[in-house]
Formats: structure tokens, C-alpha cells, sequence
């Protein structure tokens, strides 16, 4: 039965590094509030000029080589981000001119931190109906341009980093690999627990100088809130895509979480019983890259030789919307 699977990946981040030490000369924190509640010690930050769509040509340039194909060859782009280049349109239109790509489809989806379990679903359903064979499906986000680094920001600022990840997504009727399954969910009632109140669509404008004024163009965290529903919005999307394809936590082999924060990893992994040494972390050295965390992940999973053909991959998230989901596949290259 076709259905679909990975055969590229790639990943880059931008070389400039801030450590925690330096944004403890910005605003009032410190390397060691930073690490004992994240495990985070630097993240990258690209340069001024540099957008979400320029962090992802690289990261999609690597990943359609590694599959060994030319842009010619991809049908659709899905680009997920919650850093979009401008209001409108989508980065993933952004990236079709700088690539470039012929006229394909290209789609933006905004759902943060599961940006790439949504995109991967998304995907692997335009694969199996037979409607096209090779997406690139992106995630990559410019933090940077948009963080508040005084103290008034710092809850927020010290988490996330910048950085794309991209993988190609083709056809297999090889019933015992790619995508087995997915689960996907949002609960839009907490969507202003970690938001971007401006620019505002709904207010003349968009944006004013009052709200300026309150930092509203900067994202606004509910940070022990969004840390509550978290763990138990992860341990029920592996459970649930666990039951959907017949499959245990003992038969994964390699666990990727989107990277939010050590201690959520490790408390889903505790909960679920999956052993470290199966969990891929990675935010010591990027931070939350949000949409681009996942597929980085996959690529230095797979570097690392932790991630191989045969590997069975349990990959999820949680974040803003909110919103949470899973996948498991059976990795084929
Ligand atoms: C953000 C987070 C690390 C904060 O940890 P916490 O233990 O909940 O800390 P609190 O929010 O209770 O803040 C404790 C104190 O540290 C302060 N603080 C906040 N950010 C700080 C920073 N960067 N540096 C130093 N102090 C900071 C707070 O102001 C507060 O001070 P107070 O007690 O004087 O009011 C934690 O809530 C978290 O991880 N939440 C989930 C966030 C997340 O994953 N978001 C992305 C979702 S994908």
C-alpha cells in the first residue's frame, strides 16, 4: 500500500553563537538560572538580513542532495514556521524564489513547535492519495529578529535559537517502513499562553505605539502553564500513536521530542519509560528552534549513526496554540 518515507535530510544553523553568558550582559540572568531550568548553554542567532526562508535554503539545498534529486524533482513545499518572513506571503513563496522551484504548490503552516509533525502528516496524506510524490518539508525559524533582550523579556528570550531543518518526503509501498501513523491535536483555548499579540489583525493598524510601548510586538509566555500541559500532552500523543500502530515503547529505538526544555524531556521520557540513552537532545547547543528542532534532530541523528535504516522513530511535540502530536516510522535510508 503507498504510503511515505524519508529519503533526504539536512539541517543548518547560522555560525554566529550567544551564549548564556551573553545575554546575562543584556538583561538580568545567568548561565546558571538558564541551565538548571532548560539545559540550555548557547543557541545560534543569524545576522541581521537573514530570514526564516534564507535559514531554510540551506537546510533544503542539503537535504534535496542527500536525496539525490534537483529542485526539479519536488512537487510541494511545506514550510513550517512561526517566524514567517513578512505578514504575508508565506515564507514557503519566499524560499520558491530563492531556490528557486518551478510554479509547485507551496504552503505555510503555523503550528509552532508540532510545525513538524503537523507537516510531516500534511505530507504523508498528499503522498499516499497519489496526488504527488516529492515534498520538501521544511521547518525553520528566525527567533532572533523578535525577542525581547531586556529582562522584561528574559522568561522568553533565554529559550529559543535560530535554525532550519528540511527533509524530502517520498512514495514507498514497502508496507514495513516510512510513516507508520500520526496523531495530531490543538486546544485553541490556551492560544494566549505563549503568543505574539502584535501586529494584531483585529486593531486598526495592526500595531500602535501603545502597543509597542508594552512590548505586545514581542512573545508574551505563560511559562508555567505551557510547562503543566506539556508533559502529559507528550505522554499521550506517544501512547496514542503507539496504540494506533500496534507497536510498544520498548520496540522504539529512537526517541526525538521537539527540545522546549531538558527538564520536559526528561520527565516525558521517565513517564513513558524510555531509557536516555534512546532520547535525542540537542538543546545544550541550539535551544527551542520550535519547527526546525525535529528535523535538526533526524539530521545529526542519523550523522551520530544513532538514527539507521531499520531504526524505529518516535518523534514528538508540544507548543504553542496549543498544540501537540506524534509520529512513528520505520527509518528506510
Ligand atoms: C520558562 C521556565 C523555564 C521558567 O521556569 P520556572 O521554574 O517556571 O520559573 P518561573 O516562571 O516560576 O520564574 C521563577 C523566577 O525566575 C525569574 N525568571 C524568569 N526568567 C528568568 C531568566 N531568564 N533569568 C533569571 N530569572 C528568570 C522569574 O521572574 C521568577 O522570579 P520571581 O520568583 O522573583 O517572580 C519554565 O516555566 C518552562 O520551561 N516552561 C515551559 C516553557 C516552554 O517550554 N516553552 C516552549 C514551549 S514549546
Amino acid at each position: 500500500m503507498r504510503h511515505s518515507t524519508i529519503i533526504g535530510t539536512g539541517f543548518y544553523v547560522p555560525p554566529n553563537i550567544c551564549t548564556n553568558d551573553d545575554l546575562a550582559q543584556m538583561m538580568d540572568t545567568s548561565d546558571e538560572w538558564i541551565q538548571e531550568r532548560t539545559g540550555i548553554k548557547q543557541r545560534h542567532f543569524a545576522d541581521d538580513g537573514i530570514g526564516s526562508a534564507d535559514l531554510a535554503k540551506h537546510a533544503a539545498e542539503m537535504a534535496i542532495e542527500d536525496a539525490g534529486m534537483t529542485n526539479k524533482d519536488i512537487d510541494m513545499i511545506i514550510f513550517a514556521t512561526l517566524n514567517p518572513d513578512v505578514f504575508f506571503p508565506g515564507s514557503a513563496c519566499i524560499l520558491q524564489s530563492i531556490m528557486p522551484f518551478d510554479t509547485i504548490p507551496a504552503l505555510d503552516i503555523r503550528q509552532q513547535c508540532t510545525g513538524f509533525i503537523y507537516a510531516v502528516a500534511i505530507a504523508d496524506r498528499f503522498i499516499r492519495s497519489g496526488w504527488c510524490d516529492h515534498i520538501l518539508v521544511i521547518g525553520a525559524e528566525n527567533h532572533s529578529c523578535g525577542l525581547d533582550f531586556t529582562t522584561r523579556g528574559r522568561d522568553v528570550a533565554v529559550l529559543f535559537g535560530d535554525g532550519a531543518g528540511a527533509v524530502v518526503m517520498a512514495p514507498t509501498d514497502n508496507v514495513d517502513e516510512g510513516v507508520f501513523d500520526f496523531t495530531l491535536h490543538a486546544q485553541g483555548e490556551f492560544y494566549d499562553t505563549l503568543w505574539l499579540p502584535a501586529p494584531y489583525g483585529k486593531y486598526k493598524g495592526r500595531i500602535t505605539p501603545e502597543m509597542m510601548e508594552r512590548g505586545e510586538h514581542y512573545p508574551k509566555m505563560d511559562g508555567r502553564t505551557v510547562f503543566r500541559h506539556a508533559i502529559p500532552r507528550f505522554c499521550e500523543a506517544i501512547s496514542e500513536v503507539l496504540e494506533k500502530t500496534g507497536y510498544s515503547i520498548e520496540d522504539v529505538d529512537l526517541f526525538i521530542p521537539h527540545q522546549a526544555n531538558d527538564r520536559i524531556t526528561n520527565m516525558v521520557a521517565q513517564r513513558t519509560g524510555l531509557p536516555k540513552e534512546k532520547v535525542v537532545s540537542n538543546i545544550a547547543r541550539y535551544g527551542n528552534t520550535t519547527a526546525a528542532t525535529i528535523p535538526i534532530c533526524i539530521c545529526e541523528s542519523r550523522q551520530d549513526n544513532r538514527l539507521k535504516k531499520g531504526s524505529l522513530l518516535l518523534a514528538a511535540a508540544f507548543g504553542s496554540g496549543l498544540t501537540w502530536g506524534a509520529f512513528l516510522m520505520r527509518w528506510s535510508i
